[in-house]
């Protein structure tokens, strides 16, 4: 049963991290020069909320986000209790890195950061349906210096928490072979460094434009 719950997680995890890949994409328009990048990343905007396919995987991804969220304390919580009824001597400290064993509070910091990412954009866009210039929206929201700060910091935790979560993801499907291990743990950390500093970037150069 754990075994099922690990890859529930794993492949949750994944696809998040693909969407990342995409958000993040799109989000790079916001670098472009001022009026440019008004048009094309609210052109993107517009294409997010007509297509059909595009609505369908926004769904797969909340559901991910949500069983990513609920595994993770399901496996948290089997893990402590077999802890405490075990006689060995917990090395965790000795074994992991402080990334592994952390996870769990990475993620909540992540999960809080979503709730007030959802209420800046997700919700005046798709719940109050505010038609308004998307690229102004973010272009207003990123010369608060609260949001940036609070934009900047979500990506310590967003890029700790993939640099350990791909490549424990890639061991829990098995694919993790011992040929292919060095380069899965550097592909692990390269694509958590580019989301993280990606991420913690886009806000920074919007506020000193
Ligand atoms: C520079 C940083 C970011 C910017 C400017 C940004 C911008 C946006 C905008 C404008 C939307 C609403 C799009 C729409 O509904 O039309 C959105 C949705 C979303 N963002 Fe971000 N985002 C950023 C970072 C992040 C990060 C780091 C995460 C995850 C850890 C994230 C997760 C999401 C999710 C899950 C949605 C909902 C997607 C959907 O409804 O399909 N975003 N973001």
């Amino acid at each position: 049963m754990i075994i099922f719950k690990k890859t529930i997680l794993a492949l949750t995890g994944l696809f998040i991290c693909v969407f990342l890949v995409a958000h993040l994409g799109a989000n790079f328009l916001l670098l472009l020069p001022h009026e440019t990048a008004r048009t094309y990343y609210n052109a993107y905007s517009l294409a997010l909320r007509s297509n059909v396919f595009i609505t369908v995987i926004a769904y797969i991804n909340y559901a991910c986000i949500v069983f990513h969220v609920l595994y993770a304390l399901l496996i948290t919580m089997k893990n402590r209790s077999a802890r405490k009824s075990s006689y060995e001597i917990n090395k965790a400290n000795e074994n992991s890195s402080w990334t592994s064993q952390n996870m769990l509070l990475l993620g909540f910091l992540i999960l809080g950061f979503i709730v007030i990412h959802m209420a800046n954009f997700w919700y005046k866009v798709k719940i109050l349906h505010i038609e308004e210039d998307l690229y102004q929206m973010v272009f207003d929201l990123f010369h608060e210096p609260l949001y940036v700060l609070i934009y900047v910091t979500a990506a310590i935790p967003i890029g700790l928490h993939l640099s350990h979560g791909v490549q424990s993801a890639f061991k829990t499907l098995g694919l993790y072979h011992l040929k292919y291990m060095k380069w899965i743990a550097k592909i692990s950390v390269v694509y958590a460094w580019i989301t993280g500093v990606g991420f913690a970037i886009i806000p920074l150069v919007v506020y000193f434009r």
